[in-house]
């Protein structure tokens, strides 16, 4: 990972600092700006909007009441799958990003041939920059918040770059606040004649080392003394400077008047990791699973898509969406077009008119490796085989509903919230409490115990209510046609040549250097 870094031998289009293409407009109108905020890990019930009270995130939530609550949108289950899928438009079985993520040591990226979102963009005059993980090629994908290495097999090594320069200044600075200041030194620097697409890939609220994975600032644990779960505590501290970092860039976008004319995007690349899986402390509740289940915590993601060029916007969007739809939605809403057949479909209209979303089914994953896929077509889910055995296949805390209240004040008060007043955007108290509880699942009932063994039998569920085992169905014959046009996981072993200790402990492109 590094803040700002291109896969090695691709065109060097992403990468900050270049100005790329001409910039036109249509019909004389600038395009609109595309900020896309990914966080790492972040689980469904982290986020305010979706019921916790636990840990106040008053600056996403700010955006999700004003903009849309994508209430019907899957991520794949996990990080290098899920970010495959979103700059290619393509599911990660036709890609070989398929099972698991990319390691540091390993000599594998993105296959060169995918056209990425941001050269979608450059045709369309976008001024691009990326700033934090990319996770699609060399490096890898989390670092300590501090001293910004990485322990992976086989070693442990510095992963932190300014461009293509390895930052060893950046030492003992925050990684959110390094990721912060960056993206608002670029939106106080774009020349707002051209449209900007920055796509900040936050690392929190990933684990870091297993030395101390969860570090923050202490003044901002401290802050947090009210949760007694230590780990939570501290996941508490990461989350509220992932969420101070958004508000930072919001009233950047404001105080440099490009805010009217945004479109941003905040989302999770994958289910949480709840209850120490990955060293973690995040929730998903009540959906069942953490991240790398192909269960609704495991792939039904945390999200909200906010502008004003959103015709009915201040609604929960129900519209079915993966994250593989972003790519060609995306074109369109910047007046582009995409003519390559995808697995993404552009659902920018069915989004801004609240209209039917044209996607019927969404395909979770085929990972053969794992033994586990899972799929859904229209109110039906067919999950085949598990992840670990089974052993994380239930469901997880805290609810964060009982103990703590939640603060309207804090909404409309914190600085995305203040930013949208200023544009004329302001979210009530009413509003607030309308689309909150409409966006906070209820509690599965608890006395309709569901058997579901994947590892004996394909379980099958009608997500629209409480999961149940019935209805004939074609899911299975769908999975398999699906199967027929998967190509192999592109996995290889690890290279001894990446091993950081060859490269004065810094995590190298190495084949690219010898
Ligand atoms: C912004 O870009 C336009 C078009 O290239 C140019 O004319 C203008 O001088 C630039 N403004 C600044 C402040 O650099
Ligand atoms: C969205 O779907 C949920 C059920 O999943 C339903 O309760 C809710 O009323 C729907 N909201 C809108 C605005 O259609
Ligand atoms: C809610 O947040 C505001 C800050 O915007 C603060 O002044 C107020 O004390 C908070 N209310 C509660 C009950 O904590
Ligand atoms: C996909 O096809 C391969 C053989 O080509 C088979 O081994 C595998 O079990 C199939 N997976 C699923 C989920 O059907």
């Amino acid at each position: 990972m590094s803040p700002i870094l291109t896969q090695p031998g691709f065109v060097i289009a992403i990468i900050l600092g270049i100005i790329l293409g001409l910039v036109c407009g249509i019909h004389g109108e600038i395009r609109p700006h595309i900020i896309f905020i990914i966080a790492d890990d972040l689980g469904w019930n982290d986020v305010g909007f979706h019921g916790s009270n636990q840990i106040p995130t008053p600056n996403i939530d700010a955006l999700a009441y004003s903009g849309l609550i994508l209430n019907n949108y899957y991520v794949t289950p996990i990080c290098t799958p899920s970010r495959s899928a979103l700059m290619t438009g393509y599911y990660p079985i036709h890609t070989g990003m398929q099972h698991s993520v990319l390691y540091g040591a390993e000599a594998r990226g993105l296959p060169l041939s995918e056209k990425l979102l941001p050269q979608y963009l450059e045709e369309l005059g976008y001024d691009n920059h990326i700033v934090g993980k990319w996770h699609l090629g060399f490096w890898t994908g989390h670092q300590d918040y501090f001293d910004h290495t990485a322990v992976e097999n086989p070693g442990w090594g510095l992963d932190m770059r300014r461009n293509l320069n390895v930052a060893y200044d950046l030492h003992g600075q925050y990684s959110t606040d390094i990721f912060t200041r960056e993206s608002v030194r670029i939106i106080n620097s774009h020349n707002v004649s051209s449209p900007l697409f920055l796509y900040l890939a936050h690392t929190a609220v990933h684990s870091g080392n297993p030395y101390e994975p969860l570090r923050a600032p202490d003044s901002e644990i401290q802050k947090f003394s009210y949760i007694k779960d230590y780990s939570r505590q501290r996941f508490a501290a990461i989350l509220s400077k992932l969420d101070e970092s958004v508000g930072e860039v919001v009233k950047a976008l404001k105080n440099n008047n490009m805010l009217k004319n945004s479109i941003i995007v905040f989302t999770t690349d994958n289910g949480g990791p709840a209850a120490g899986f990955n060293l973690n402390a995040a929730s998903n509740y009540p959906l069942k699973g953490v991240k790398n289940t192909l269960w609704e915590g495991g792939v039904r993601g945390a999200a909200l898509v906010w502008s004003p060029l959103i015709e009915k916007s201040s609604r929960i969007a129900n519209q079915s969406m993966h994250i593989s739809d972003w790519l060609p939605t995306l074109v369109e809403a910047a007046g582009g077009e995409v003519t390559k057949g995808l697995d993404g479909l552009s659902i920018w209209s069915a989004l801004s008119k609240n209209k039917k979303s044209g996607r019927q089914e969404i395909l979770h994953n085929i990972d053969d490796i794992y033994g586990n896929s899972a799929l859904t077509v229209g109110p039906w889910k067919i999950v085949k085989g598990t992840t670990y055995n089974g052993i994380w296949d239930s469901w997880y805390g805290p609810d964060g509903r009982t103990g703590y209240s939640y603060n309207v004040t804090l909404v409309q008060n914190s600085p995305a919230g203040l930013a949208l007043k200023s544009i004329g955007n302001p979210v009530t108290p009413e509003v607030i409490q309308t689309i909150r509880n409409q966006a906070t699942i209820q509690c599965l009932s608890k006395d309709t115990p569901v058997v579901c063994k994947p590892l004996e039998s394909p379980c099958l569920f009608n997500i629209l209510q409480d999961p149940l085992r019935e209805g004939e169905f074609s899911t299975k014959d769908i999975l398999t046609a699906y199967n027929k046009t998967a190509v192999p996981p592109g996995n290889l072993p690890l290279d001894p040549r990446g091993n950081p200790k060859c490269w004065d402990y810094v995590w190298t492109n190495f084949g690219d250097n010898s």
